[in-house]
């Protein structure tokens, strides 16, 4: 179990990005932690060892990354997984069957297939409500409820919910509080700080940010959660291999200026969509229009560069996605390049068609990616292509 220290803790978010979690390597004084690519440790005799036996156990890269993220978003304990739907699948096992969780219905695609065709299959029974509504999420809650899991802002109807609101509500009815923060960052959203039991990431996305692996995140400020994440990671066993733990650790050490030009970016491009007669709606928790931005900006200090917005048009919708230059066609988020994609037919893809009507995830919505390029030209792309279009 990793526990990141006071030392880990201390600074502001700008510092802890850059100096949590490390610890001056013993060997040469290395200023980057070494990537411990090794399976096992020598151990000096039976029981004698220095503190590493096994590396699905144990692994300095790794820990390193889980000191860092954990102390991000202020929490204690950090633990890597192979990647953000690992870290989901260690999230359910916390629970057993005949339990009850209330999930936001809005959720990556890939969170509701785990939730519906694995672990329904395993005896847990899931309610998926509105949860930028905080009252359809107590209305949900049974006496088999254990759990409720959201994600804010959502992915891709970029809807908020309520962190303080809803941590009350879990912690009255004495169930856990999961929060995705994967789009926000601990940059702009630090969900324990509202309440959240355990935050989730993919950092695939944000905190590596460079778009060259696959990894998943958990963290706690809850000795007890922790012991039993720290028991699962290790007994079903999907952690991250250690040189991807060293790329995420290197992507989190730019994380904060990274997502200072995201967002800066996110609103300039969110601000010259609106202003485009042919684009019905724009999905932008930034946006003065959205109707949580007040709440966005009461519980986020940035919105980042992930933007929805609505052609109306299914067949424009497609002819922009494949019309744009610089933004890249492709799943994924997060990353410094620019993509787009059609949450319809590829990240959400595996959402029923009816559950997705239901939310507004039309066929007609495209979702971007905004990366940190020059934004003039980020603007000119996207003119081209839906000009085009
Ligand atoms: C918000 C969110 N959570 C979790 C995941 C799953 O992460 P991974 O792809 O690393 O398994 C994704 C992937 O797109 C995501 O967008």
């Amino acid at each position: 179990m990793t526990l990141a220290s006071d030392r880990d803790l201390a600074g502001r978010l700008a510092t802890r990005a850059v100096h949590a979690g490390l610890r001056p390597d013993p060997l040469a004084g290395a200023v980057m932690p070494p990537i411990y690519q090794t399976s096992t440790y020598v151990q000096e005799g039976l029981g004698r060892h220095k503190g590493y036996e096994y590396a699905r156990t144990q692994n300095p890269t790794r820990e390193a990354l889980e000191r860092g993220v954990a102390a991000l978003e202020g929490g204690r304990h950090g633990f890597a997984f192979g990647s953000g739907l690992a870290a989901l699948d260690a999230t359910m096992k916390l629970l057993s069957s005949g339990d009850h969780v209330v999930c936001g219905e809005n959720v990556y695609g890939g969170t509701h297939r785990q939730m519906t065709q694995v672990w329904a299959r395993m005896g847990l029974t899931f309610t998926f409500v509105d949860a930028a509504d905080a009252e359809r999420v107590a209305a949900a809650l049974t006496p088999q409820t254990k759990m409720v899991y959201a994600e804010t802002p959502t992915n891709p109807m970029m809807k908020l919910c309520d962190l303080a609101a809803i941590g009350e509500i879990a912690q009255r009815a004495g169930v856990l509080f999961v929060v995705d923060n994967t789009f926000a960052t601990p940059c702009f959203q630090r969900p324990i700080e509202f309440g959240a039991d355990l935050v989730l990431h993919s950092t695939t996305k944000y905190l590596n940010g460079h778009s060259d692996m696959v990894g998943g995140m958990l963290v706690t400020d809850r000795d007890d959660v922790a012991e039993r994440v720290g028991f699962l990671q290790n007994a079903s066993g999907a952690v991250p291999g250690p040189f991807d733990c060293w790329l995420a650790l290197r992507g989190v050490r730019t994380l904060p200026l990274r997502m200072r030009q995201h967002d800066a970016n996110g609103r300039r491009v969110a601000s010259w969509l609106v202003a485009q007669p042919s684009i019905r709606q724009v999905y932008y928790p930034g946006l003065p229009s959205h109707p949580q931005h007040e709440l966005a900006c009461r519980q986020m200090s940035g919105f980042g560069g992930m933007i929805s917005f609505e052609l109306g048009d299914a067949g424009r919708a497609r002819r922009m996605v494949e019309g744009t230059r610089l933004f890249a066609l492709a799943e994924s988020l997060g990353g410094v390049e620019s993509l787009i994609g059609h949450p319809a037919s590829m990240t959400h893809a595996s959402v029923p068609r009816e559950m997705r009507a239901a939310m507004g995830l039309t066929d007609s919505l495209i979702r971007l990616s905004v990366g940190i390029e020059d934004p003039d030209d980020l603007l000119a792309d996207l003119a081209q292509a839906l000009e085009a279009a």
